[in-house]
């Protein structure tokens, strides 16, 4: 099996960049990690990186006169890296449509949301205000418009009673850590794919694959909720 070279653009703490990094530590995931770019010199995800040597590189956007120029040095970036992948994880900027359309079907993002409910910044809060008995997460194809792609896979978790933004973004980010590997490794191997604006499934030789393209987490009990019992239906 090729493995299919992945880069992760990171702003900040790269809680998702090391759920890859560490899925792809197994030899048979179908992704290897290539390197880690950041536009922040002080995203604590960099040291994760550097402690597991990744080859990591920063591209400030301070240092370009526009958004398009630095998306080529990104770009660039990229090319070194041989990236055939590109994970977006906490990647805080928007990207030109230039280098959107360039990597459009090769470049995926996490979104801590069930989109297309809440597209956007404060997610959690604004769950939490809708009153949203359930919420999760998204990981999707980046296209031009913001948080909007096709869909790759979700993960849903429950809103409890007397949860606040941090208690729920802790569990969605729960769900997010166990998403990201399940939906990277579709796309890199080639049982998702982006086509005509749509995400095409294929290849699935069994029915219980389909527990890649949703999981529902943690599973409410009567103790409380066991974040370690996920559990993931098949139908
Ligand atoms: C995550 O909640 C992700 O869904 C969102 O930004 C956050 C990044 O967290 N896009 P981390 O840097 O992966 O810990």
């Amino acid at each position: 099996m090729k493995r299919k070279r992945t880069a992760i653009l990171i702003s900040g703490r790269g809680s998702n960049m090391t759920a890859l990094v560490e899925a792809a530590a197994d030899p048979d995931y179908p992704a290897e990690i290539a390197g880690v770019i950041s536009d922040q010199p002080n995203a604590a995800g960099l040291g994760i990186a550097v402690a597991r040597n990744l080859p990591v590189q920063v591209v400030r956007r301070e240092d370009f006169g526009s958004r398009e120029a630095h998306d080529e040095a990104i770009d660039d970036a990229l090319s070194g890296l041989g990236a055939e992948i590109v994970a977006l994880a906490g990647y805080m900027r928007l990207l030109s449509a230039p280098m959107v359309q360039k990597w459009q079907g090769r470049m995926i993002n996490i979104h801590p949301a069930l989109l297309p409910a809440f597209k956007g910044l404060d997610t959690h809060r604004r769950a939490l205000e809708a009153g949203q008995r359930i919420h999760g997460c998204t990981v999707h194809f980046v296209t031009t418009e913001v948080d909007d792609g096709p869909i790759i896979a979700q993960a849903a978790v429950p809103v409890m009673i007397g949860d606040d933004e941090a208690t729920l973004a802790a569990r969605v980010l729960k769900a997010e850590h166990q998403l990201y590997p399940l939906a990277l490794r579709l796309v890199a191997e080639g049982k998702a794919r982006m086509e005509n604006g749509r995400t095409v499934f294929s290849g699935f030789g069994d029915e219980r694959e389909n527990a890649g393209l949703f999981i529902v987490a943690p599973r409410p009990s009567r103790d409380g909720i066991d974040l370690e019992q996920l559990a993931r239906i098949t139908p």
